[in-house]
């Protein structure tokens, strides 16, 4: 398949987000998934967020081609919070990225935009890159809301100054994560349009350059026209990331 990208100046983000799953048996998953990439060499970055646990024994595989990302983070340094981990942790643990503000982490701990703002500043402060999720729910969609939610997702959960290296955004349908359903083609493109007319008002030409990932229920069979859509710059993957097989079938996208 010929290499093509939505945006020809950006280049794509394939993020995995392996959630509370993988334990060590399952890093040979990535072992593949890094030699099928080396072998055919996708036109995107290729990002893998396994849980934290997982992330110092990923880095010490050393594999090219793949980089590693954190899930969540605290918004501080350190300091007395039972179970959480800060932006600098997950660095030195050797991750170049941070996933805030996911739907499930908004509704399971009922993080709000300025708490997820809180954890992007986190993450900036620790020079890596943010991907800062924003999406309705299907009563909101219904209720013909989809925009007006996004778009104050956004307002909130982004600091004053965000440039492209260190912002990634990505448009997840809450009723499209892990249920099969995608939104159709011309709803995403309307989102992802709209979202990047608020990035370019608000950052100008970083706004412009930054990255706007699809996520929800990407999958092989649906990843070719959805990274076509317009203003879609890659895609932040679930189910589908946790196979080098299924992965793989994903960035066909892209080779
Ligand atoms: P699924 O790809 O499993 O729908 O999950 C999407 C997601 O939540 C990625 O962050």
């Amino acid at each position: 398949m010929a290499k093509r990208q939505s945006t020809p100046k950006i280049k794509a983000l394939v993020a995995g987000n392996w959630k509370m799953n993988g334990i060590g048996k399952q890093l040979g998953e990535v072992r593949k998934l890094a030699s099928a990439i080396n072998r055919k060499k996708p036109n995107a970055d290729v990002m893998i967020c396994p849980p934290a646990t997982l992330l110092t024994r990923m880095a010490a595989l050393k594999l090219k081609g793949v980089a590693l990302g954190g899930q969540d983070c605290h918004a501080d340094i350190e300091g007395a919070h039972t179970g959480d981990i800060s932006a600098e942790m997950l660095k030195e643990a050797g991750a170049k990225a941070v996933i805030v503000g996911h739907s499930e982490r908004r509704a399971d701990y009922g993080e709000s935009d300025k708490a997820v703002r809180a954890k992007v500043e986190a993450v900036h402060r620790a020079g890596m890159m943010a991907i800062i999720c924003v999406g309705e729910s299907l009563k909101q969609r219904r209720a013909g809301e989809t925009l007006k939610i996004v778009k104050a997702q956004l307002r909130g959960s982004l600091p004053a100054v965000c440039i492209a290296k260190n912002t990634v955004i990505a448009y997840e349908p809450v009723w499209a994560i892990g249920s099969g359903l995608t939104p159709t083609i011309a709803q995403v493109e309307e989102v992802h349009s709209a979202l990047r007319s608020a990035l370019v008002r608000r950052f100008d030409d970083e706004g412009a350059k930054m990255r706007i990932l699809y996520g929800g229920s990407v999958k092989p069979a649906n990843a070719n026209e959805l990274m076509l859509v317009p203003n879609v710059n890659g895609a932040l993957v679930g189910g589908a990331s946790l196979t080098a097989k299924d992965f793989c079938g994903i960035l066909e996208a892209y080779f």
